[in-house]
């Protein structure tokens, strides 16, 4: 397939996330020699995610300085509230690049607002520094892997499915509800899989490598991006009810069309 080109925006928008790349990937070597120093490494991360959102902030507030911005280190910061808004995570798999784990990643969505009062995310990047991949999506434009269309696995058996989920941690999540889903989707299917980067487990549903994800209790920041791109790739994301609403549920149920329903069906029956 031919790609589109890119609008000014996600030139604008892969640009600083290039920019900011390179800084992480420089911290997350430097955290491997942080790991024998007597320094220690949790500190230096929370340095590396603030820098990177800087990097961030400030080349995206150059190119688009009325638009406002919701960030997980810096929270808002108001813009003209008739323009979009940036969601941004600037280092999304913080536990993996603490421990010296290459995988994660910086994710970065426009939100648009509409006339009805809603709003609706329009542009998604999700760059891994590590491995110099960009997965994008435009709205009604498709999903990409660098110049590649991406489209969602079509494996329609439960049995051969592989499966992404975000396990609680402490203090962090309802480990009854998720315990109750895993019981009833990992004996049906081919894997689970906890990687530890939701946006990463989101572009890779888009991509195919996992048939499916769930998750509950992600932020905006982790999921605004990924849930475009599935979308974009021809997936479905919805809330566990089946929902059209996980970002405002913080409930995330992601798959392709047929594998969807079985899921759904056996979270629902989970919850019930
Ligand atoms: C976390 C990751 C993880 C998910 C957590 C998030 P962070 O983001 O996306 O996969 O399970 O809920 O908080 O803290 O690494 O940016
Ligand atoms: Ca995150
Ligand atoms: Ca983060």
């Amino acid at each position: 397939s031919i790609m589109p080109s890119h609008s000014g925006l996600f030139t604008v928008i892969e640009r600083a996330a290039r920019k900011a790349g390179p800084r992480l990937r420089r911290d997350f070597n430097e955290v491997q020699n942080l790991q024998v120093s007597r320094k220690g490494p949790a500190d230096f991360v929370s340095i590396a995610d603030k820098r990177a959102e800087q990097t961030l902030f400030e080349e995206l507030r150059k190119a688009r300085p009325d638009w406002g911005f919701l960030m997980e280190e810096g929270g808002e910061v108001a813009g003209d509230p008739s323009k979009p808004r940036f969601i941004i995570d600037p280092l999304d798999g913080t536990s993996n690049f603490l421990h010296g784990i290459p995988h994660f990643a910086i994710s970065i969505a426009v939100e648009e607002p509409l006339p009805s009062g809603k709003r609706e995310i329009t542009t998604a990047l999700v760059y891994q520094p590590m491995t110099d991949e960009s997965f994008w999506a435009e709205k009604g434009r498709g999903a990409w892997l660098q110049d590649g269309r991406l489209r969602v696995s079509s494996r329609r058996d439960l049995s051969e499915a592989l499966i992404a989920t975000g396990i609680p941690f402490l203090g962090h999540g309802d480990f009854v509800e998720w315990s109750r889903i895993f019981g009833a989707v990992a004996p049906q299917v081919a894997g689970i899989r906890r990687f530890g980067s939701a946006a990463l487990d989101l572009a890779w549903v888009a991509a195919g490598r996992f048939d499916g994800f769930w998750e509950s209790g992600l932020k905006p920041w982790d999921a605004a991006a990924g849930v475009l791109l599935v979308k974009e790739a021809g997936g479905f994301v919805t809330d566990y009810r089946g929902a059209d609403r996980a970002l405002e549920r913080a409930e995330y149920l992601a798959a392709n069309d047929g594998l969807h329903s079985k899921l759904h069906k056996l979270v629902a029956g989970a919850l019930r």
